[in-house]
């Protein structure tokens, strides 16, 4: 994987520009690091405090009024969670805040106003650690700067179901792809003495029932898996905190389980953080202490106080050993010393907050986020020679979408279209205020009229009279709800398909969290998948199509043509009264999520896994692998063919016959290169060495088998551009390894 620096070194100014916001970010974290040893320091702290600080250390409040009970009188009123501290050992408080795509907020009394990135998926779609690093950087500085010295943001559950309504806070599909930007988000955060939180442990890949649902699983499919990003992300982003998830797997609530939390969390990975619940996921004292929970969250969103005096007595007449109380105290205080806490302690300074740069990095994520999913006959970039546009549809006159629930941040000047959605959570919709329209206007000659697209006829009349349509096609995804299916909702469909028979020069723009269908594909000239874009959403949008920059992100997961290519067609538990409990059975796919399940199934998505189209063309030559350290290095080189300078994102996947392998074949790395026009560079992509093996779960322990492997490098899952063989070594090595 490329780092920082080698990225940046060939970028153009748009990476210069991150570049030196994160250097100084990162000069700023390095100088700060905590000094001597966490583990030691928390240690002699432990040894220090009385039962009733450490009881208090290990339960969490709600910073909100709640269920009749009113918020802690002290910390950052309004947000997700505050945990007193102990002054006399000098031990902070532990001031909470959502989530990974800004410094969220309550929406009552009056919402806090950050800077929003671009949904995770996006963040995703770019495929460049740098900048899921400096988005991290920029969230986790005004996290510090609003009175936070923990973030719960590093959402990386598999998207196994392209209708959860939780997509857009996650990385997509594919294990490594997920825990390389998730790591990353995570390492900019902590940079800025902030602890983040990766969640949601595990499985939690579907809202529909998420307080009930039984996920059945087995071992080696998790490992190979949904497991795989959190271990990759753990490892690489070496996240404070664990957010244990709602759902129960293998029967027992992830919040209680010891197969999760004890054996693969903490002994397997060797993981010296500590586990936090999710709000209301606790329903235990004594089962969860023992499965390895360390804090209870969010009080009073569980039924009891499980972690306050039911646990000190618990404590105190044995059921829970003070050796575990002891722990789960060590392992918090070890977060908070690790990352620096204590030197650098929080305050409010929202004026401190410089919104023009944070805007600048959410604006980068944006544009390379943003996925050129179909050019007809070049008709992206836009250009002047239309001398009449209709932007219809999705409020892109006044902005741009976001997604709904916990992690809402709401945005510098409020949104423009208010009254919009639920009225309580995980309402209401809000929009950012970066108007896509105003953003074209000030780029383009032609004469731009807008319309709401509420009724498809008179949006398909304007588009007959205009040289060009832009429509604007949006779907509102939340916290707690799924989508009853793959569709644009309130019909838009047949809006676009109205404006695409009046108009061949038809684009449209997706502002979406999740993967949905197409069925006007073939009769529009251009798609744009712009996800929720964040701050700068409506600037981002506008330069992707007018061509300031080249279109570079590429799909985080496959789009398919129909439910019916799913492995459960029928999403487990909708229509379900509340509070019935079901199962959902994980394993018909196993570790075969996403293209892998297409690949095996020979299911021809609507857009696969990988997939986005540039404004140039690249061309690849000299692809070489070798045996390395047990895995593969991998290395090509990549020309951009075309006129223009454009990013490349080619692909390394590797797959093996006969090895019973999940499916026929794995993301094993990948590079994203900036290139002028007729540039050349050399790619090396180093395979990560699980992604070559199967976890024996007899063994306890990851296996690569002998023999020959096939390297492919492509475009997208279902685009390979060349191949070659590599032979390697049997070899096995620890769970928690690589
Ligand atoms: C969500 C978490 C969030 C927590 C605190 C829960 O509803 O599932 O992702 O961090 O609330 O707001």
């Amino acid at each position: 994987m490329r780092h920082l620096g080698n990225t940046l070194k060939h970028g153009a100014l748009a990476m210069t520009l991150i570049a030196s916001a994160v250097h100084a970010m990162a000069a700023d974290g390095a100088a700060g690091a905590a000094k001597g040893d966490p583990d030691a320091r928390a240690r002699a702290t432990v040894a220090a405090m009385t039962l009733d600080e450490k009881i208090q250390t290990v339960f969490g409040y709600f910073s909100t009024d709640f269920k009749g009970t009113a918020k802690p009188k002290e910390g950052v009123p309004f947000t997700a969670g505050f945990i007193p501290g102990v002054e006399r050992l000098g031990i902070p408080h532990q001031q909470l805040t959502d989530a990974g795509t800004g410094v969220a907020s309550q929406p009552n009394p009056s919402p806090r106003q950050r800077t929003a990135l671009p949904a995770g998926i996006a963040t995703a779609a770019s495929w460049n650690p740098a900048l899921s690093y400096a988005g991290g950087a920029m969230i986790g500085k005004e996290a510090r700067l609003s009175g936070h010295n923990v973030m719960l943001a590093g959402g990386i559950n598999l998207l196994r179901e392209p209708r959860n309504g939780r997509n857009f806070e996650y990385a997509g599909e594919d294990p490594l792809l997920s825990g390389v930007i998730g790591g990353e988000q995570i390492r900019g955060i902590q940079s800025n003495h902030v602890v983040a939180t990766v969640k949601h442990f595990a499985y939690n890949d579907q809202e529909t029932g998420r307080f009930k649902v039984n996920v059945k699983i087995g071992d080696a499919a998790g490992r190979m898996s949904d497991l795989l990003a959190f271990q990759i992300a753990i490892e690489r982003g070496n996240p404070g905190s664990v957010m244990c998830a709602y759902n129960l797997v293998n029967g027992a609530y992830a919040c209680e389980n010891d197969y999760l939390l004890n054996k693969v969390l903490k002994r397997d990975w060797g993981y010296k953080g500590y586990v936090m619940s999710d709000w209301g996921a606790v329903h235990s004292t004594i089962p969860a202490a023992l499965s390895g929970l360390d804090q209870q969250s969010g009080w009073p969103f569980d039924q009891s106080p499980y972690f306050n005096g039911a646990l000190k007595e618990a404590v105190e007449n044995g059921h829970v050993p003070q050796a575990r109380l002891d722990d789960m105290v060590q392992r918090i205080l070890r977060a908070l010393y690790a990352n620096g806490a204590m030197e650098h302690p929080v305050r409010v300074e929202p004026e401190k907050i410089d919104f023009a740069a944070s805007a600048l990095v959410s604006q980068q994520v944006a544009e390379e986020g943003i996925v050129l999913l179909k050019n007809r006959d070049g008709l992206l970039p836009l250009s002047d020679t239309h001398r009449t546009i209709a932007i219809i549809g999705g409020h892109a006159d006044v902005g741009v979408l976001s997604g709904g629930g916990s992690s809402q941040v709401y945005p510098i000047g409020g949104s423009p279209v208010p009254n919009e959605g639920p009225k309580v959570f995980p309402g209401p919709i809000v929009y950012l205020p970066s108007s896509p329209m105003q953003a074209l206007a000030k780029r383009l000659k032609a004469k731009i009229v807008y319309h709401d697209g509420k009724d498809a006829a008179a949006a398909a009349r304007l588009a007959a009279s205009s040289d060009l349509a832009l429509v604007f096609a949006t779907q509102w995804t939340a916290e707690s709800i799924d989508q009853p299916d793959l569709s644009l909702p309130n019909g838009q469909d047949a809006v676009i398909a109205a404006v695409a028979a009046a108009n061949k020069r038809t684009v449209v723009v997706l502002e979406t969290g999740s993967p949905v269908t197409m069925p006007w594909l073939d009769d529009v000239g251009a798609v744009v998948q712009a996800w929720y874009p964040g701050s700068r959403g409506g600037e981002a949008i506008a330069r992707v199509l007018a061509g300031e920059v080249d279109a570079s992100g590429r799909l985080p997961a496959t789009f398919p043509r129909s439910v019916d290519q799913l492995p459960r067609p029928a999403l487990d538990g909708a229509g379900l009264p509340e509070g019935t409990r079901f199962a959902t059975d994980y394993d018909i796919e196993g570790a075969a999520v996403g293209y892998k399940w297409f690949d095996k199934k020979g299911h021809k998505p609507l857009f696969a896994f990988g997939h986005g189209l540039s404004y140039t063309s690249f061309k690849y030559t000299g692809l070489a692998a070798a045996a390395k350290d047990g895995a593969i290095d991998v290395s090509f080189s990549v020309t951009n063919t075309g006129k223009r300078a454009g990013k490349a994102v080619p692909q390394v996947y590797v797959s093996k016959t006969g090895a019973g392998w999940e499916a026929p074949k794995r993301l094993g790395g990948w590079d994203k290169l900036a290139l002028q026009a007729g540039e050349s560079r050399t790619s090396r992509v180093a395979i990560d060495p699980r992604t070559l093996a199967v976890f024996d779960s007899a063994s306890g322990k990851w296996k690569i088998a002998a023999g020959e492997y096939t390297v492919i490098l492509a475009e997208a899952a279902d685009a390979p551009v060349t191949t070659v063989k590599v032979r390697l070594p049997a070899r096995e090595f620890a769970a928690g390894g690589r």
